[in-house]
């Protein structure tokens, strides 16, 4: 199979895990022309990047993606800070809001139970939940880069019912941040959910006999997160090279769980395997508040499917939704 034409391709490339491998061994920093941004690929090179405290997540001058700033999603955006999620509860959350799902269909369950589940963590009442995510939805479409005016529009109504509902005398940040947590929740845990349905599927491990080590295997082998930014506000030298103020790096995470220094075998699924690294949640200061919740959340989900849904995800799969980030598999309607 041809290597995918850059990093950002790759995202969604049927197999980009040769070419990463292939970066992380061969570039592993370098400027990519095409791109014109810099790109991590080792696990050396992604550790070093994501922990170095020069570098930040949004362009020195841009903190709020310029479409929603002034506006009420560009508020509860500014106003995301770190959290911290354990995995408890988890399997009351998603008892208690599984008979509120649509359907128990694939779908429905990657894109609806995440949020269902944090929803009621946060103390969402049920009645309301379908309207949180709803909600949610609306904002995480308004805040990807390229969204139209009306999608910024719903998004901001969204960021101002959902303030609404969550706001019981708590302070706005704390608002924000639980708005935050639902956002993030979203997508990726969509994401881990499909990629681990299919990575049982395609290594013809029953659904019954999945634990955490094969949902952390599943997130390392193909992970919903392929990569993150990091902004350089001056010019800095980074892994023995000058990188000038202005630029961005591409920290390719994807490549650095395939980076057979960090990972032995790494094109080989080993769910048994230790020490595993991953680096599909981050590292360091902006690693992910919620990987240990997430995987928790991911395998409690499976548990309650069908038990034949691996087989029907492998049936229904249309390739990976188009996202310069993000690796979430498509599945034809249940
Ligand atoms: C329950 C669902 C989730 C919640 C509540 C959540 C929450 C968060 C939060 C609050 C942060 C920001 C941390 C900071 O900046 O200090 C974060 C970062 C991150 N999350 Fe999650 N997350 C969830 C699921 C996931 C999943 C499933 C993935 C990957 C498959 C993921 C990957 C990441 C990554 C890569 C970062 C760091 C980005 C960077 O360093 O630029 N998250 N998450």
């Amino acid at each position: 199979m041809e290597f995918p034409a850059d990093p950002i391709a790759a995202v969604t490339h049927p197999d980009p895990y040769p070419y990463y491998r292939w970066l992380s061994a061969e570039k592993p920093f370098a400027f990519d022309q095409s791109l014109g941004l810099w790109v991590a690929a080792s696990a050396e090179t992604v550790g070093e990047v994501l922990a170095d405290v020069r570098l930040s997540v949004r362009p020195a001058g841009e903190p709020i993606p310029q479409a929603i700033s002034g506006t009420a999603a560009g508020r509860v955006f500014g106003e995301l800070a770190r959290m911290n999620e354990g995995a408890r509860h988890v399997t009351r959350m998603i008892e208690e809001v599984w008979p509120l799902l649509p359907s128990k269909g694939i779908n429905a369950v990657m894109w609806c139970m995440p949020v269902f589940a944090l929803a009621r963590g946060l103390g969402v009442e049920s009645r309301d939940i379908p309207m949180v995510a709803t909600c949610v939805k609306s904002l995480v479409a308004a805040f990807a880069p390229g969204a139209s005016t009306s999608q910024v529009e719903a998004g901001s109504e969204a960021a101002d019912r959902l303030r609404a509902l969550l706001e019981t005398g708590i302070p706005p940040a704390a608002v924000a941040n639980c708005v935050g947590i639902l956002t993030q929740a979203f997508e990726a845990t969509a994401g881990l959910i499909g990629n681990a349905l299919l990575a049982l599927g395609h290594h013809r491990i029953g659904i019954e006999t999945a634990g955490m080590e094969l949902m952390e295997e599943t997130a390392r082998w193909n992970g919903a997160v392929q990569n993150t930014r990091r902004y350089v506000n001056e010019t800095s030298l980074i892994m023995g090279q000058e990188v000038p103020a202005g630029s961005c790096i591409l920290v390719l995470l994807a490549a650095a769980n395939h980076d057979a220094r960090a990972n032995s075998n790494p094109e080989l699924f080993l769910p048994d395997q230790k020490p595993r690294r991953i680096f599909t949640f981050g590292s360091a200061r902006h690693e992910c508040a919620a990987g240990r919740l997430s995987l928790a959340l991911t395998l409690e989900a499976l548990r309650r499917l069908d038990p034949h849904a691996t087989n029907a995800a492998m049936a229904r799969f249309r390739g990976y939704r188009q996202s310069a980030n993000l690796r979430i598999p498509v599945f034809a309607e249940d």
